[in-house]
């Protein structure tokens, strides 16, 4: 298991340990807690479950971002199944926990999600996200491009019921 000392430049402690690794069943109360809060824990389990299915399948991987036994981090990439499009992978659900944001561990996470996404044959990662959102900046500082946009393309189903662009992003994994 490989161990990641996080940006200092922002750290309050300079002795924090972040671990990226697979997701596990037993990740299930601390990953709803922290990262799927607007999901039941039954929810957070068949998200589990269904990622730890794909993974045995070899259509996908989950990974999370560990601090002192914590999940505060999460990234999840599913491979695209069409014979023309088994090069591409789709990226959902990049989420930091609030009180561990601006620490590098999205970046962490990205990184070693590039990596095993090289190691499955995924030459092109893509991606959409709400416009003018602090995501849209997020994934143009990771290295994104943006590709399209579709106006009033997502609907919150929640609260005051927000409506978005959404901007679709993607990135060659094989350039530089
Ligand atoms: C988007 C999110 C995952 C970023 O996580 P994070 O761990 O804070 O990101 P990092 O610290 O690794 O930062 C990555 C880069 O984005 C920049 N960044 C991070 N948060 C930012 C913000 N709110 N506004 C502008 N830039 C930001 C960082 O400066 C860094 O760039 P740099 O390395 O060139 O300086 C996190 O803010 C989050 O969970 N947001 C809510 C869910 C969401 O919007 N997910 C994305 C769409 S699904």
């Amino acid at each position: 298991m490989k161990t990641f000392r996080i940006k200092t430049s922002y750290m309050k402690s300079i002795n924090t340990n972040i671990t990226i690794r697979p997701v596990k069943i037993s990740d299930v109360e601390s990953l709803q807690k922290n990262i799927y809060s607007r999901d039941s824990l039954d929810q957070t389990r068949e998200i589990i479950n269904k990622s730890l299915e794909k993974t045995r399948l070899g259509t996908a991987f989950h990974l999370v971002a560990e601090v002192d036994g914590i999940v505060v981090g999460n990234i999840k990439v599913e491979f695209k199944q069409h014979v023309l499009e088994r090069h591409r992978g789709e990226l959902f659900d990049v989420v930091v926990n609030p009180r561990y944001q601006k620490k590098g561990i999205a970046r962490l996470l990205f990184n070693k999600c590039k990596k095993l996404c090289l190691e499955n044959g995924i030459l092109i990662l893509e991606t959409s996200v709400r416009g003018r959102t602090p995501g849209e900046t997020v994934y143009r500082r990771l290295g994104f491009i943006q590709y399209g946009r579709l106006p009033r393309g997502f609907k919150e189903p929640w609260d005051d019921e927000k409506i978005f662009d959404q901007i679709f992003f993607y990135m060659d994994l094989d350039k530089d």
